[in-house]
């Protein structure tokens, strides 16, 4: 499959594609992912709840989200892959948004980054792309503002509220967005915006209008039992096998029955022949 790239992303609106993104946060799902055929990957800050156990995504650092990035991009070189700015990099200054950003770039391999918000912060997006890096807008339920917004909750209800979002996702375009995600707003507007945006929007619970879907990669999967909000599809009961598997280890370690006499290594013969036998090989090692 071929190396996805910004073109092919903004070439999607146009073609009527439909995108798929999830996230990653490791080299070992990357790979999983890329070899699904995914045309992009977010390194979101979602890592902070996902793989640090928080509540909310506020913690995370531009450091963690960088480390992360550079493993999924060793694991998947294929998918198109983006960085999220967490919290407070790029809320406080242009200059910060834009040296942030090229961190995630310089340091987390990464081809393009995300942030949240719109008419708030179109000065930071239109500086950071102006340095070269692409920018991937996120309206709606903004994770980052949880504490202004009382909780995860559905946004752009009422029409004030829809408007807003929709002057924002216009002042994200005018900022020079190659894209926005829409999280948390009614199906209604999703297509609505998704229709009047010259961009490709990729949908979270946002409905079908959107041009493109992206669901946190342990929510489709099914890692967390606990967690089962309206708008995730468990495609696996992943908490479930995972779990099976590990019982079956537990037991089989403990009963001895791993591991086999096939699963372990004997003493070589010191002959000519077993010095360069590949199992030879492997034991010295
Ligand atoms: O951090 C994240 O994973 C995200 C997605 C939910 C879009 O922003």
């Amino acid at each position: 499959m071929k190396k996805v790239t910004i073109l092919d992303l903004v070439a999607a609106k146009n073609d009527s594609a439909t995108l798929t993104m999830t996230t990653a946060y490791d080299a070992t799902m990357a790979r999983i992912v890329d070899d699904a055929g995914i045309d992009c990957i977010l390194v979101g800050d979602s890592l902070g709840m996902v793989v640090a156990g928080h509540e909310n995504t506020l913690e995370v650092t531009v450091e963690q989200v960088a480390y992360h990035c550079r493993a999924v991009r060793r694991g998947a070189p294929r998918p198109f892959l983006i960085a999220d700015l967490p919290f407070m990099s790029y809320q406080t200054s242009v200059e910060e948004a834009v040296r942030n950003a090229g961190r995630l770039v310089q340091e987390g391999r990464a081809e393009a980054v995300k942030l949240e918000g719109g008419v708030a912060v179109a000065e930071q997006v239109a500086a950071i792309v102006a340095a070269g890096i692409p920018v991937c807008g996120h309206l709606g339920l903004t994770p980052q503002s949880v504490n202004a917004f009382g909780g995860f909750k559905v946004q752009g209800r009422s029409s004030a509220a829809a408007k807003q979002i929709l002057d924002d996702a216009q002042a994200l375009v005018d900022a020079g967005v190659f894209m926005i995600v829409l999280e948390g707003m009614p199906r209604e507007l999703g297509a609505e915006l998704t229709a009047e945006v010259t961009v490709p929007t990729i949908g979270i619970g946002a409905g079908l209008g959107c041009d493109g879907q992206v669901l946190v990669c342990t929510d489709l999967l099914g890692m967390n039992p606990d967690f089962k909000p309206r708008f995730v599809r468990r495609f696996i009961d992943g908490y479930g096998l995972l779990r099976g598997a590990m019982t079956e280890y537990v037991d089989a370690v403990k009963s001895r029955r791993f591991p086999a006499i096939e699963e372990s290594f004997s003493t070589p013969t010191l002959t000519k022949e077993s010095d360069s036998s590949p199992e030879h090989r492997v034991e010295e090692g």
